[in-house]
């Protein structure tokens, strides 16, 4: 490495700390006035992605218009009538065998349910900053947290995306720890998010073909932590990401978005967007359902673009521990699905190796599993 790198590395820490130090997020930044990003934000060509700037993305977008349009991620209806089960396990199995992602309706949660959790997450993020400071924090210990990019120190750029974290299962965050202005939308909406993780386990047990427990009897519905996002407009959307392309270290992620849209889903050599729609919650296969099925069930890389519009708004409810339980337990590929044309892809793996992996390597756009393969 070269003085000049050096010192560029160095320069980066130092801006990053200033940052971090001023506990208010992008969102802070945006109220401040700039009119530039801060080059901490600034896209870094080095990622490993395969368009490599915003800037790319959105060229790519217009030039594939018109055949990126009749490509959408499937939409399954889990309404149940007393003979529609197998359809929907078909459905399920198929979009996690080909796509990673799907939306789901008529999932059980109301949506006055899904719009106050909205409301409650603006409530928070566009509170006075004063109020968000005493929360903001980069210890993943606590329950309750308030920060810009968990893996801000290690990510090859920083996101512009402020995020309040929430640990809700096991062990989840105590009721008056959650700040009053969004408490009731997220112990109702989490409740429900929960109840509806092990109904999709169910279903993606049957297409797998074990038994329909199997999953939940394994733990894959015992923890879940809230991502709850905001996107603040952001003055050069060209030069950023929302989210830097990534796959999701969980087992699952069910995934609340508002009506902007700016998610986008790899598919092929293709980036396809995810289609807001009023009602549906996108879910997306994570990492460590992809070892456990040997590969079957893809964990898809996706991201986000920022915009000059906006805030958007999402929230993503991972089905993982958000601190790896001491328990030592691992996970492999499941037995059930071992053959000779079928060995195992994957050793097994705790969630404590696996995550300590993720947040080391923070958001690249290389999938974590590839240091879990046999
Ligand atoms: C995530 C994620 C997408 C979104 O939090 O892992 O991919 O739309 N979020 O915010
Ligand atoms: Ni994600």
């Amino acid at each position: 490495m070269n003085n000049v790198q050096v010192f560029n590395a160095y320069d980066r820490q130092t801006d990053l700390k200033a940052f971090h130090n001023t506990k208010l997020g992008v969102k802070g930044l945006v109220d401040s006035g700039v009119t530039q990003i801060p080059r901490i934000f600034s896209h870094d060509d080095q990622s490993p992605s395969l368009i490599s700037s915003p800037a790319a993305a959105v060229a790519e977008k217009l030039a594939g218009e018109t055949e990126a349009k009749n490509l959408a991620i499937p939409v399954i209806d889990l309404q149940q009538t007393h003979k529609n089960r197998a359809k929907i396990i078909n459905e399920i199995r198929e979009a996690s065998e080909n796509w990673g992602f799907f939306q789901i309706l008529n999932h059980g949660v109301p949506l006055p349910v899904m719009k106050e959790m909205m409301n409650g997450i603006r409530r928070f993020h566009e509170q006075d900053g004063e109020m968000k400071k005493d929360i903001y924090s980069r210890d993943f210990q606590r329950k309750i947290l308030f920060n810009t990019n968990f893996d801000l120190f290690k990510g090859v750029s920083t996101n512009w995306r402020d995020t309040l974290t929430v640990v809700v299962a096991p062990h989840g965050v105590e009721p008056e720890e959650i700040p009053a202005v969004s408490r009731e939308a997220i112990l109702d909406f989490s409740r429900r998010v929960k109840e509806l993780g092990d109904i999709l386990l169910e279903f993606l047990s049957e297409g797998l073909g074990v038994a329909p427990n199997r999953l939940k009897e394994l733990g894959c519905g015992e923890g879940m932590v809230m991502f709850c996002h905001y996107y603040p407009p952001c003055p050069q959307p060209e030069l950023t990401w929302g989210t830097t392309d990534h796959t999701d270290g969980c087992f699952l992620t069910v995934l609340l978005q508002d009506d902007f849209g700016g998610l986008q889903v790899r598919h092929g050599d293709r980036w396809v967007d995810v289609h807001p729609i009023e009602g549906a919650f996108v879910v997306n296969i994570g990492d460590f359902m992809q070892l456990m099925s040997n590969d079957r069930f893809k964990s898809v890389n996706h991201r986000v673009l920022a915009n000059k519009g906006g805030p958007r708004i999402s929230v993503a409810s991972f089905f993982r521990c958000n601190l790896p339980p001491e328990n030592g337990l691992v996970f492999g590929p499941l037995k059930e699905l071992r053959s000779e044309e079928n060995p195992d892809i994957y050793r097994e793996t705790s969630i404590k190796d696996y995550v300590a992996h993720y947040y080391q390597k923070g958001l690249n756009g290389i999938s974590a599993l590839e240091h879990f393969k046999l």
